[in-house]
């Protein structure tokens, strides 16, 4: 008997460390708390919620010294991965795994961040561009409006796109372009090599070329903020074109019971279309927030809400074999 509990705890433990192997845990709920600590161990263990994948967040808050530890429910995770690692910025820790409260605690697997090496890049902020300062971190990012730039630590990373070492097996650089709302198209791009993120101005405008193979597509670009009844913004007229389209929804829970709605529909150009991120991602603590970001590009204007940027995506196979069920029913 003792065997048998024996084995079957190493099959969790293997199946939490590698992604690829097939979840063994039917459970469906994740710890839901978050709060901020002054000191190791910094945990929280209140709330649940329900869903296969659950995540835990570690960042500093303003306050020198203390740490936010945020925990809550994921689904279809950006992170290609099941560990903890960095989220962006060398404070910043972030875990995502799949099973029963499997948000206990950070687990701080060292083994993947052996492997990673340090590459040297330019670190300048957007009132000094042509800075000559660097940074040692596992990856290098430059934002062309601003001039930007700096380095990024962990999974690589890009808005709307998956986040995993997958990102650079075909290509050293990475390159978005987009339009939310009013302002001006932003881009950004990320890159593996030293020295690979460009302060100057005449090289940073040098963008990778895009793939031809890709329809353009027209799409909703709006921003609007709302609480409760009271509506900022109304632009459903406005329209973009981009190679895909994308929707992002914050929705805050007030402690008055009050909720702060942000959308954001938009386009997306990019330089590599293998490792976008379609469909809809979502993350939520119950009771405090859900966020929502999707990409979509199989019609115009996908992007009308997250259920058509959602549905648009579904796998065709899938929804074959959901057709072939409900149609023995009747
Ligand atoms: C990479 O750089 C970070 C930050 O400077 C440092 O803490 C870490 O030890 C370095 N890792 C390697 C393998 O050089
Ligand atoms: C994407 O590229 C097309 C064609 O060059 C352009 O018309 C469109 O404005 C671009 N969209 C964004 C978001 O940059």
């Amino acid at each position: 008997m003792i065997a048998f509990y024996w084995g079957f705890g190493m099959v969790w433990f293997v199946g939490f460390l590698s992604s690829n192997l097939p979840s063994t845990s039917h459970a469906q709920s994740c710890f839901s708390c978050t709060g901020i600590c002054h000191s190791e161990p910094c945990n929280c263990q209140m709330g649940l919620c329900s869903s296969e994948m659950c995540f835990i967040e570690r960042k500093p808050t303003e306050i020198k010294g203390s740490f936010r530890i945020t925990k809550g429910c994921i689904e279809n995770p950006a992170r290609t991965q099941e560990i903890c690692d960095f989220d962006h910025f060398p404070d910043h820790l972030q875990c995502v795994c799949r099973g029963h409260n499997c948000n206990d605690h950070i687990y701080l697997l060292h083994q993947s961040f052996q492997y990673r090496k340090n590459i040297t890049c330019r670190k300048c902020s957007e009132r000094d561009p042509d800075c000559g300062d660097t940074c040692y971190g596992h990856w290098c990012h430059e934002d062309s409006a601003t001039g930007a730039s700096g380095c990024g630590y962990g999974p690589p990373s890009l808005p709307f796109f998956h986040k995993g070492p997958e990102l650079f097996y075909h290509t050293s650089k990475i390159c978005v372009t987009m339009s939310r709302g009013s302002g001006v198209p932003r881009r950004h791009c990320i890159c593996n090599r030293p020295y690979c993120n460009h302060a100057k101005q005449a090289y940073r405008n040098a963008q990778p070329p895009s793939p031809h193979d890709l329809p353009f597509r027209q799409c909703y670009n709006c921003d609007v903020n709302a609480q409760e009844a009271a509506i900022t913004a109304s632009c459903k007229q406005n329209r973009c074109i981009g190679h895909y389209c994308t929707f992002a929804r914050h929705q805050q829970l007030l402690p008055n019971g009050q909720q702060i709605t942000s959308e954001k529909q938009g386009c997306m150009n990019v330089s590599m279309s293998s490792q976008i991120q379609l469909g809809c991602a979502k993350k939520w603590l119950r009771g405090e927030f859900v966020e929502e970001s999707c990409a979509c590009n199989n019609y115009d204007l996908c992007n009308r809400d997250v259920y058509t940027a959602a549905t648009s995506q579904r796998n065709p196979f899938r929804l074959f074999i959901l057709f072939c069920l409900i149609r023995n029913f009747f």
